[in-house]
């Protein structure tokens, strides 16, 4: 019996590794992915061969994650609930996806996470496994022991030797789930959703109250519907959003404070922090804004909250995710060229766009009469038409009074 952990290396999921060689007696395999959420993986590797684990993967899948995760649901500008950029969500499929193939490769029967039983993360992470891995066995250790309290946790961890830093001894003051496209702060001092975020509660953006006076100007370039390129310098999807957060960073920009509705049910507020993907998601709709025709365009903002829906639900793996993910992506073909933005104390603000395959006709907006398709006669007709049913109605009213 062999089970494949995902393992930050942190004290939760090294509680959880110890907990599974107890109770189950089995063979602990440790899987930590690199998602560019800042931290050192060495130091998991030192603590798994600590804790005797022999097979042990890190793996950087900061690019993956880019290339096959962030942008395909950037090309959708998708946001949850009108506001959330799902930067945890998203991550989650690819976390599954690896495990799946580690316990393949090391003939592993159950893999293991260490999400709670009262949130998102555990059915993201599930739902992924299972339709990877039908048959798979799903260990959650969070579901299933029976610590009451953090001072029990600590103690199994102590009587089994494991390192507990002095500042997770008691409670940490809120839980942190971190990667290339953001950082999440919920629980604890967050809970009351009256109460102001600490300032200290942020950790990849300066306060817009602290950017500089001055802004700071960018130009991104567009392919089919992909970031490819900052002020004329082609980078690959990670260096690229790496960059955008430096920029977003300094001036501020990002920070969300909301109220959600988690798919099992309760109302749970967070605090994120997305600065580069905030960037991002004005870029593409600039760009898409003189590429997309209206009907294309309107289409996919009408699908976009199913889709950002589906992602937020764990439902990544579906085949519903990918028919609409087909859509998008046939609605990119065209969507190339540049965009101007100014970052500018928290704010981001498209200056300019352009690109060669432009919808948009100077000729038939300007006001100077020409000699082209747009006859403005027509649009007395057009307005006719559409009217007939209006002065119907409002005819009605006038002799009826409703
Ligand atoms: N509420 C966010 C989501 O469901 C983030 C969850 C993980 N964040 C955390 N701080 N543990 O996608
Ligand atoms: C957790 O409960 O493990 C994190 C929060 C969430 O999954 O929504």
């Amino acid at each position: 019996k062999k089970v494949v952990l995902a393992y930050s290396g942190g004290l939760d999921t090294s509680i959880i590794l110890k907990w599974l060689q107890v109770t189950y007696g089995c063979e602990v395999v440790t899987f930590t992915a690199d998602l560019g959420q800042g931290e050192e993986l060495e130091p998991a590797r030192k603590k798994a061969e600590m804790l005797g684990i022999k097979e042990i993967f890190i793996d950087d899948l900061r690019e993956e994650f880019v290339r096959d995760y962030v942008f395909p649901m950037f090309r959708a500008n998708a946001e949850y609930e009108g506001l959330y950029l799902l930067g945890t969500s998203i991550a989650r499929p690819l976390i599954a996806k690896r495990q799946i193939e580690i316990a393949r490769q090391v003939g592993a029967d159950a893999v293991c996470h260490g999400a709670t039983g009262k949130g998102n993360d555990q059915v993201r992470f599930e739902l992924g496994y299972y339709a990877l891995e039908p048959d798979i066995k799903v260990i959650a250790p969070w579901r299933e022991w029976d610590f009451k309290s953090r001072e029990a946790l600590i103690a199994f961890a102590e009587q089994h030797q494991i390192p507990i830093s002095k500042d997770k001894r008691g409670e940490a003051p809120f839980s942190v789930d971190a990667n290339l496209l953001h950082s999440s702060s919920e629980g604890k001092v967050l809970e009351d959703p009256w109460v102001e975020p600490p300032e200290y509660v942020h950790m990849r953006t300066i306060s817009p109250k602290d950017a500089p006076d001055v802004a700071t100007e960018i130009t991104i370039a567009f392919e089919k519907g992909d970031a490819i390129a900052i002020d004329g310098v082609e980078m690959s999807p990670a260096t690229l959003l790496t960059r955008l957060n430096e920029l977003g960073r300094a001036n501020g920009i990002g920070r969300l404070d909301l109220v959600e509705n988690r798919y099992v049910g309760m109302k749970s507020r967070g605090v994120y922090e997305t600065p580069g993907g905030t960037i991002l998601l004005q870029a593409h709709r600039g760009i898409e804004s003189i590429t997309l025709d209206r009907g294309a365009a309107h289409l996919k903002d009408e699908l976009m909250p199913r889709y950002a829906e589906l992602i937020y639900n764990g439902f990544w793996f579906s085949p519903e995710r990918e028919m609409l993910q087909a859509l998008i992506d046939k609605s990119q073909e065209a969507v190339r060229g540049e965009v101007r933005l100014e970052l500018y104390k928290g704010n981001v603000r498209v200056t300019g766009r352009r690109s060669p395959w432009s919808l948009y006709d100077q000729e038939l907006v300007t006001f100077e009469e020409g000699k082209v398709a747009y006859d403005q006669r027509d649009a007395a007709g057009f307005i006719k038409l559409n009217a007939l049913r209006l002065r119907s109605l409002g005819r009605r009213k006038n002799r009826l009074g409703a």
